[in-house]
């Protein structure tokens, strides 16, 4: 285990479950459907890439890229946009992937955003849901596993840019940003 963890929550194992059981659910909601999966950079990289290879449909991927956080661990509440769609959105069914769901400002803005641009249905995938701590009503469409309010990095989540390339998820020690 990195020596900045305090202890591991998801296992690989376990990951690898919560995946396999999200895109058994996928592939049964949108067989016959054309939709393109949207990942959201860079926190989903790791969780969408496991994800995709194991949905046997076809589909389109794309990436945008929102930013709500400065090199903390709160969100600033303030969202932008920084990385729009290359495809475009009008007509399509899109399903966000998300790395982890906590004040719900980022996914909020993001929705709004490519429902305004035409998408004909949105829906999100996220790895991780901290529910607790929402400030806008919202509630994924699939979720991996709920997590309690403390800051996790791995399998792609940072703090300040760091740890993404962790094959676990675990609780950073609060002395790394305290
Ligand atoms: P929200 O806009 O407050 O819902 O923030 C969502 C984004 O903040 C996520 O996509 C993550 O990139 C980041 N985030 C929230 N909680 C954590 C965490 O515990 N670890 C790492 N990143 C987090
Ligand atoms: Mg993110």
């Amino acid at each position: 285990m990195h020596k900045d963890v305090e202890r591991v929550i998801l296992s690989e194992e376990k990951l690898e479950n919560i995946v396999k059981s999200l895109a058994k659910q996928i592939e049964k909601d949108y067989n016959g459907r054309e939709f393109i999966m949207v990942g959201l950079l860079k926190g989903s990289i790791v969780f969408m890439a496991e994800l995709m290879t194991k949905i046997n449909l076809d589909f389109r991927i794309d990436f945008m890229v929102a930013s709500s956080y400065g090199g903390g661990t709160e969100s600033s509440g303030k969202v932008k946009i920084i990385k729009d769609l290359s495809i475009s959105a009008k007509d399509k069914d899109i399903l966000i992937v998300e790395d982890i769901v906590d004040s719900g400002n980022t996914l909020n803005f993001v929705i709004n955003h490519l429902v305004s641009n035409g998408a004909a249905s949105v829906k999100v995938v996220t790895l991780c849901d901290k529910p607790d701590r929402r400030k806008v009503p919202l509630v994924p469409d699939y979720c991996g596993a709920v997590i309690p309010d403390e800051f996790i990095v791995g399998y792609g989540l940072d703090y300040d840019e760091k740890y993404r390339n962790l094959p676990y998820i675990g609780i950073l020690k609060r002395s790394v940003y305290e």
